[in-house]
């Protein structure tokens, strides 16, 4: 009986304790991968778009990106932290093949296809798009969930860099410039938006001729060209960039974009 009794209470032990280390081994190995996982897939998909970077080295791009935020407060990451990261791996601009969105991204990138250069088909806005990371203070390690918001501190590791990188793509675009803004929202052109407050702002005269608003509504219902927030983008731009603005339906661009052949004649 007394026998039996400890070969239980052993067996259960034994048990339990398994238990416990194929659980600890998996928080482990999970934990490991997911870090590992970023940061091979930032330099695969980096080398996978090495026409963009000057360097080549998409270790030494890694290495920039990673001392922007690591060991750091992740609500204390400024965008200038980015400024190393950028020179390293700089966007490289396609002339009267920019393009600018504010609201619309899938819209924008389904008609961007191989004919315009959007931010998130650059080397980086292309391995960081969709993604989240940061820091803590005191580790030398990226995480990548339990990072904070968008909106909850403004200098985080991810607004930051979408920050920084805007400016960056907005102050190299050349030539003839489009920008889809959504014609279903009250304000298409916002002035607190990344378009708004940041790449419009580093447009470089000298470079772009001029700026085309798409105004996209859903079967014409929304806001037309004649729209007061359209008011305030024409302000910011400066005079010597041309203001052109049109009005297009979702459906009349996507059937132009089944169309459009490698000529790539625009659809606005
Ligand atoms: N690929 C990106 O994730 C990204 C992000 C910001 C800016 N940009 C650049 O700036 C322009 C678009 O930025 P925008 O601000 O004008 O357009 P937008 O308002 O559509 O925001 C763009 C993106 O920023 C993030 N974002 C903005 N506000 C947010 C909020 N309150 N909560 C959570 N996420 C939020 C989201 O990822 C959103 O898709 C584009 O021209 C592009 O070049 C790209
Ligand atoms: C973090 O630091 C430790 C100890 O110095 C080192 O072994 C490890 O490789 C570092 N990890 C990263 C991601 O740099
Ligand atoms: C444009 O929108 C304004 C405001 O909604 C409206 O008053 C006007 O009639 C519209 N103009 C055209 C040409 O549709």
């Amino acid at each position: 009986m007394v026998k039996r009794c400890v070969l239980v209470v052993c067996g259960c032990t034994i048990a339990v304790l398994v238990v416990v280390l194929v659980v600890f081994l998996v928080v482990v190995l999970c934990k490991n991968n997911t870090n590992n996982n970023f940061k091979d897939t930032f330099i695969h998909d980096c080398e996978e778009m090495t026409a963009e970077v000057h360097s080549t080295d998409c270790v030494g791009v890694w290495s920039a990106f990673e001392q922007a935020y690591v060991g750091r407060d992740p609500c204390q990451v400024p965008p200038e932290a980015y400024d190393p990261l950028l020179s390293v791996a700089p966007p490289l601009p396609k002339r009267n093949k920019m393009l600018f969105w504010s609201g619309i991204k899938e819209m924008a990138h389904q008609l961007a296809g191989d004919c315009y250069k959007t931010l998130e088909t650059t080397m980086l806005g292309s391995v960081l798009d969709e993604k989240t990371w940061c820091g803590k203070k005191g580790s030398n390690e990226t995480f990548t969930s339990g990072c904070p918001g968008w909106t909850e501190c403004e200098n985080n590791p991810v607004r930051s860099f979408w920050s920084r990188a805007s400016a960056e793509f907005a102050a190299v675009a050349c030539g003839d410039a489009a920008v889809l803004l959504d014609g279903s929202r009250d304000t298409p052109f916002s002035p607190t938006s990344i378009f708004g407050s940041i790449e419009v702002k580093n447009f470089t005269p000298d470079l772009m001729k001029s700026l085309t608003v798409v105004l996209v509504t859903k079967d014409n219902v929304g806001a037309n060209c004649t729209d007061e927030s359209l008011k305030n983008l024409q302000k910011e731009l400066t005079p010597s960039i041309k203001y052109i603005c049109t009005e297009k339906t979702e459906s009349e661009l996507l059937t132009c974009k089944k169309k459009q052949d490698k000529s790539c004649v625009p659809c606005w």
